[in-house]
Parts: C-alpha cells; structure tokens; sequence
C-alpha cells in the first residue's frame, strides 16, 4: 500500500541535518544558557548564534527576536502583550483582525475581547479570503491598539498584501502583526520588504522540531510579557531556553533559505497539476483561496455532497494522508468556520480537503493520488446519499 504523505501544511518531517545539528544540545552540550560555567557558556553561545542567523535572515537585529514555543505562543503573546501595553501605556483598546486567521490569533482576539474588554473589528475578506488594504484603512481607529493580518492562509492558502497593510498601519502609527507560520518554509520574509512589527514563525512548518516558534518584535514596540519569571528573552520570555529545538529551529530556517527558490520550482509545478487534474476529473468541484496568490504547495477544494473527513479516513486507507481543513478541525464534524465566513453552503463547505505539497513530494506520488480520488470521492458520495 502507498504511504504517501500530503499534509505539509499541518506539519513537516524535521530534516536528517537538523537533528544532527540538534544531538549534541540534548546530552553534551546541555548546560542552562544562564548558567555561567563553561557548560552555560556554550548552550549560550549556541543560543547567540541562532538568534544572530534567524535575525540575519529576516532582516533584523538579534535583540528583536524572541524565542518562544510554538507559533500559537508567539501570536498569542504579539497579540496580548501588545494590547495590554497600549492600553496601559495610550488606553487604546480597539484590535482589528482579519477574521479568518488561525485560532491562535481568533481565539486570543476572542478572549481579549470577553474577559479583558478590548473591542474587536473583523476586517472584511473577499471571495477568497484576502484582506485588502482599503477595508483595513477604513476600520483603523485612533484608539487601535493593533492589526493582525496573516501572511498566508492554513487552510485556504491565500496571500495576503502585508507590505501594504503595514504601511498603512506604519502611516498611522498603530503595531502590525503578522502571522508567517504557514509562509516561512516558502517565501524569504524581511521585515523591513513585509513593514511588520511583529511576526510570528513556527520551526515544525518548514523541516524543524516541533514545540519551538520564534517572534520578531521591532525595536520600540511595547510588549508586556505573557511568562513572568526570569530574565531570559530579554526580559520577554521567563523560562530556560530549549537550546536543542532553538538550535534546529535555526539550521532549519538557515537551509529553507538557502533551497527556497529549488522546492518552490519543484512544488509549484506539481501543485498546478494537481489543481488542474482535479477540477477537471471531479464533477461539482471547486478550488478554494485565491487561485494564484496563494501558497506554492497549497491546493485546497470543496466537492458538494460529500463529507470532508470521511474523505480522509477513505484516503488515510488508500495510503494518502491530506486534511479537511486545518489540522486542528480534523475529526471535527462541523463545517470549516472559514468556509462558513466566505459563504460556502454547508452542502460544499463540509466536502473540504487540503492537499499541501512538501520537498520530498514527487510526480509519481500526485500521479498515484490522482489515480485513486475520483474514486474515493464518488465512494464517500454514495456513503453521504
Ligand atoms: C497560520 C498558523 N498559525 C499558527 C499556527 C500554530 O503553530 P504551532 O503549531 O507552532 O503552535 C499554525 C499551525 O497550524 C498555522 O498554520
């Protein structure tokens, strides 16, 4: 049977020379890097040099860069620390979002919302889930405390202009964040080319360790730390680094670098085909996103009538792993809330499934795929009638 892995966007194999550069954090060079012994000296080193690389790569200074554990830590605290800040430092206490973000930013808006009092505007989306400058210009306030808009879509894989939005929030004087999880392991993203304060990242979406996410924070942006304790991450972030998935984080985002331009020419073609091929085998079949700004491995569709995870159990047993939506909603039998927001019916929003593409896929696996879904979708159709 194949094992055919497409499921890039929920998570990526850590590659062979990460690890490597990893081992010897865990068991030989494994000292507290606020320790002051030669053991602490090194993880230190170590941890210096990672976060002098990644900056070096987005275009930052080192001392903008915090490491945190995930890329839902690092949107949770862009989102809480800069609101808290504002609204003690000017009392803003407005947030605008665009409203098909990932729930790390959603749910955190939400809770700012219901618990803390912030006041939230979802920034209107077109048909396929973009945010336009216009729409984010005309619900900018005064009292703004910050916008979050996300670079790329999980779900739907859309892009969205950030350099524009940024400006105009620079323009205003009001904190940008963006969410770049899904977009690191595919586009290079300077800070300075994308106008962003902050900028969330997360190692497992592009070939490193999971449990690791790092945030960009521009100089001069107010941020209350969400962890209080020690003094680590410049004061923004207590608790004892994890130098061995800093570390991977680091080479991971260091090799995305160097192979960009080779996995985007190798993936983009493939994800085409299969695009193509689906559209045109499948009867009442839809692409959703944008179909062309849109993430280079990312193909996602809606099919009517059929049940979306069910789809995945049927194509789990063929040997293809895809996902209905975001890794988080698989298993869950509503439809896709985003789906929903972009007015899909439930007949097609439930028939959803995301194929995401990675380095190590090959023709021969979107051949093979493409071979066994007509069927597979015809089979969960007569399931479904
Ligand atoms: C756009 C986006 N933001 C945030 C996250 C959360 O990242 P992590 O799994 O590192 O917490 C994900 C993961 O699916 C994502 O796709």
């Amino acid at each position: 049977m194949n094992n055919i892995y497409l499921d890039y966007a929920a998570t990526t194999p850590v590659d062979e020379r990460v690890i490597t550069a990893m081992q010897p954090y865990f068991n030989i060079r494994f000292g507290n890097p606020s320790s002051l012994h030669q053991f602490g000296q090194q993880a230190e080193t170590a941890l210096d040099l990672s976060r002098r690389e990644m900056a070096g790569y987005l275009g930052a200074m080192p001392s903008e860069l915090i490491f945190t554990s995930s890329g839902s830590e690092s949107d949770n605290l862009a989102l809480r620390g800069t609101a808290f800040a504002s609204r003690e430092k000017t009392g803003a206490n407005h947030l605008l979002v665009s409203p098909i973000e990932h729930p790390a930013v959603l749910a955190t808006a939400r809770q700012l919302a219901d618990l803390h009092g912030f006041d939230v505007t979802y920034i209107p989306v077109d048909e396929f889930g973009m945010v336009s400058p216009t729409m984010v210009q005309t619900n900018l306030r005064d009292d703004t405390a910050l916008v979050s808009v996300m670079h790329a879509n999980n779900e739907i894989g859309t892009l969205n202009p950030i350099a524009e939005i940024g400006q105009l929030c620079r323009d205003r004087g009001i904190p940008f964040h963006s969410d770049a999880v899904q977009s690191a392991a595919h586009f290079p993203l300077d800070v300075n080319d994308l106008k962003v304060d902050l900028m969330a990242l997360g190692a497992h979406k592009f070939y490193g360790p999971k449990g690791v996410g790092a945030l960009y924070v521009r100089s001069g942006i107010d941020l209350i730390p969400m962890l209080t304790g020690g003094s680590q991450e410049l004061g923004l972030r207590a608790a004892t680094q994890n130098t061995p998935l800093i570390v991977g984080m680091a080479k991971a985002f260091k090799l995305v670098q160097v192979d960009h331009n080779a996995r985007t020419n190798h993936i983009r073609p493939l994800r085409d085909h299969l695009i193509n091929q689906v559209l045109s085998l499948i009867p009442s079949s839809q692409l959703t996103g944008h179909p062309e700004t849109r993430l280079p491995n990312h193909a996602s569709f809606v099919f009517e009538d059929a049940d979306g995870n069910l789809l995945i159990s049927v194509l789990d047993a063929a040997g293809f792993a895809c996902s209905s939506g975001s890794a988080c909603k698989t298993g869950d039998p509503e439809p896709s809330l985003l789906l929903t927001h972009l007015n899909y019916s439930l007949s097609w929003a439930m028939g959803s499934l995301r194929v995401t593409l990675g380095k190590d896929t090959t023709s021969d696996d979107i051949d093979a795929f493409l071979e066994i879904l007509p069927g597979c979708i015809q089979q969960v159709r007569e399931l479904k009638s």
